[in-house]
């Protein structure tokens, strides 16, 4: 029997290297594959909490990084955590501010200690190290907490890749002392070794002997091709226990996230469908549609009429373009709600293939399905 207070990982179907299951924890349980909404800022931008519930999101991301800098960890703690204060009383995941760090603030340095930096706020400077990576996670009150690593942009040579890698694993190490045993919740991994295969298994091999609850690969999807991030999911895939779930951080496109669980992805988060939401792009069945383009100007159909949600179903092409168009702020809420209903949909119909042990035609229809519309 596992502990329902505990953090467990099932699998109850595979396809392949696909995988089917859920993650039980004490706020809920995460059906897999799943895919994350960010959250950055405590909240998933132009989305209420209610929604992002609504379309099926069982966990959302939230980042240390930003958290820390503003309204601060320890004021997030006496204000009773970041769940109460987002309203999202389901499992969240942070990021662990490393990441972060590199792609946002200025005059950054790396050291074995940790990370300095000047905020991208108000340009104050802060230190983070691991230990107090893992501190923040726990005074935000997250579910999931990731290791601070070191991401190194590609391409980028040997010795940086492999440098950053092992600084990585130490970290890992201090991470896993810091957080020590917390029942019900997880500090994962993250595999890091860029596009080197020798680098990928060293790591993946590591973090598995720290007998971690889950295992993440970072450093992907950061200036490679795809071919290069699905070659080293494959690298890294046998190295990893199949008993415990593996995300792939940042990632991706729905091709990028229909590919990656073919090869035995459980988890993702990007910013794609919010961020692009926001910018006048609408992920549907019919592929991706840009909403500025004026051959929508007139166009009276929905973005997709057998949708169950309503951005998708109700309102006009010409309506969101206009709307794209004036710059209005319903035009990004249409569009976010659209996107992430959209990928939450892929995933459930990722999940229930699987478990027909039909991923290969799903994913076939589903690129048929965006072929079709482009043509
Ligand atoms: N988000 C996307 N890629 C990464 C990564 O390599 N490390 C961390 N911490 N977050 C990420």
């Amino acid at each position: 029997m596992t502990d329902p207070l505990d953090f467990s990982f099932t699998v109850s179907a595979t396809d392949g290297q696909a995988r089917t299951g859920h993650i039980a924890m004490p706020r809920g349980n995460i059906r897999t594959p799943a895919f994350m909404p960010v959250g950055t800022a405590a909240t998933v931008k132009a989305m209420y909490p209610e929604q992002v519930r609504d379309l099926g999101a069982d966990v959302v991301l939230g980042n240390t990084y930003h958290l820390m800098l503003r309204p601060g960890a320890e004021r997030m703690a006496r204000l009773g955590g970041l769940h109460r204060f987002m309203r999202w009383d389901g499992p969240i995941l942070t990021d662990s501010g490393g990441f972060q760090v590199m792609s946002l603030s200025a005059l950054r340095k790396i050291d074995e200690e940790g990370v300095t930096f000047r905020s991208h706020i108000d340009g104050t400077a802060h230190r983070m190290s691991p230990e107090r990576s893992i501190e923040i996670q726990g005074l935000l009150g997250s579910d999931i907490q990731m290791q601070l690593d070191e991401c190194v942009r590609l391409p980028a040579e040997r010795p940086e890749i492999e440098k950053a890698m092992h600084l990585s694993l130490r970290w890992a190490e201090r991470c896993r002392v810091a957080f020590g045993e917390q029942p019900g919740k997880a500090m994962f991994g993250i595999v890091q070794g860029g596009d080197v295969p020798e680098l990928r298994v060293e790591s993946a091999r590591a973090l598995t002997d720290l007998g971690l609850k889950g295992y993440a690969i970072g450093g992907l999807a950061v200036g490679e091709p795809q071919a290069v991030m699905l070659a080293m999911i494959e690298t890294v895939e046998p190295h990893l226990p199949s008993t415990k779930p593996r995300y792939l951080m940042g990632v991706g496109t729905p091709d990028d996230l229909m590919q990656s669980v073919m090869r035995g992805i459980d988890m993702f988060d990007c910013v794609m469908p919010t961020r692009a939401g926001r910018h006048g792009l609408a992920y549907t069945r019919h592929g991706r549609i840009n909403l500025r383009n004026a051959r929508h100007a007139e166009d009276t159909r929905p973005l997709d009429e057998a949708s169950d949600c309503p951005a998708a179903r109700d309102y006009s092409r010409a309506y969101l373009h206009h709307l794209v168009r004036s710059d209005e702020i319903l035009g990004m809420m249409l569009l976010t709600w659209n996107n992430l209903a959209y990928y939450q949909a892929l995933m459930a119909g990722m999940r229930a293939a699987i478990a027909a042990g039909r991923l290969a035609d799903f994913v076939a229809e589903t690129k048929d399905g965006w072929a079709r519309a482009e043509s």
